[in-house]
């Protein structure tokens, strides 16, 4: 496994077309696109890296897989009262698909049902005790307790609000957002500038490996049923309008960042986060992507 993760970080070393890095989030826009990291987790633990893969990163829309798990857990599948389980077909900010159907977001991970997720999962409580229980988990899932949120990123979206704010208001006028509008940005603005770095999320995600146990630290973390539905999802709608493409090419569950990383998921096999900051026209890593693909041609981790 080593030598394949060196190989391949070999070759992105070496690529001259990187994307571009996000700018609508200026805070993201100051990230160098040179970088590059990768980590594998094998269920029984053992873990391989490349590049810079302890390096933390803003993880941005992979915050998504995490709240759509705790929601779950708070409210079941009452989650798909509030959002659908379908690709969207658009672009992961769209507003477009919200007015025809009744201000309800097509899935868990594009920014507006990941809006009304929060919404979801902040219950009774203040927007401060909601951060708290999301970064508790996120510790919790990865057995790190020091992840942190990037508080820069945060205030930079916070003050770039204008399309989020717009989602979550449209939704509201449909009744669909029970909280203040702006407690519930605030709380989505910081989990998606939670700051991990690829061996983390790595670890992070191994509970959607071996049927919802983290086989480390020996918790359940869901049932099984739960984490191949939350992995159908990811397949799914996890790279927004690219989700097709991204099933094509790698063929695995995957969810993306604007701040370049992806959380994949071999199913049995490992858990893999990859980072490098540069995004193609969609918003997904450009060489993650293509690592992710190389990797999948090495391993035959395809579940396809
Ligand atoms: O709300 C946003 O636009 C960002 N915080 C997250 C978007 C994102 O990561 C899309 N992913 N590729």
């Amino acid at each position: 496994m080593q030598d394949i993760l060196d190989k391949i970080a070999e070759k992105m070393a070496l690529r001259t077309e990187r994307g571009k890095v996000a700018d609508y989030i200026p805070q993201l826009a100051c990230v160098d696109p040179d970088q590059f990291g990768m980590a594998v987790v094998l269920p029984d633990g053992r873990q391989f890296s490349a590049g810079c893969a302890d390096k933390t990163f803003s993880i941005q829309s992979i915050s998504k897989v995490f709240t759509l798990t705790m929601a779950l857990g708070k409210i079941g599948d009452t989650v798909w009262s509030r959002v659908g389980r379908e690709p969207s077909g658009d672009p992961f900010n769209s507003i477009v698909q919200l007015e025809h159907e009744a201000g309800k977001p097509r899935n868990p991970f594009i920014n507006a049902g990941a809006i009304a997720i929060v919404d979801a999962i902040m219950m009774s409580h203040r927007p401060k005790e909601t951060l708290a229980e999301v970064l508790q988990f996120v510790r919790f899932v990865a057995d790190d307790e020091s992840i942190f949120f990037d508080e820069k990123v945060a205030q930079s979206e916070l003050l770039h609000r204008d399309r989020n704010a717009s989602l979550a208001h449209f939704m509201a006028s449909f009744g669909r957002i029970k909280h203040p509008v702006e407690h519930v940005l605030g709380v989505y603005f910081h989990q998606c500038a939670i700051a991990m770095s690829c061996t983390q999320l790595a670890s992070a995600g191994q509970f959607l490996v071996s049927d919802g146990m983290n086989l480390s630290t020996g918790i359940r973390v869901v049932s099984p049923q739960r984490a191949r539905r939350i992995n159908s999802l990811m397949l799914m709608c996890g790279h927004y309008d690219g989700s097709g493409e991204f099933a094509y090419r790698v063929g695995l569950p995957g969810k993306s960042g604007v701040g370049g990383g992806i959380l994949a998921i071999a199913p049995g096999n490992a858990s893999i986060a990859v980072w490098s900051p540069g995004l193609d026209d969609i918003g997904n890593s450009k060489l993650g992507t293509e690592a992710l693909e190389m990797l999948v041609q090495h391993t035959g981790w395809s579940i396809f």
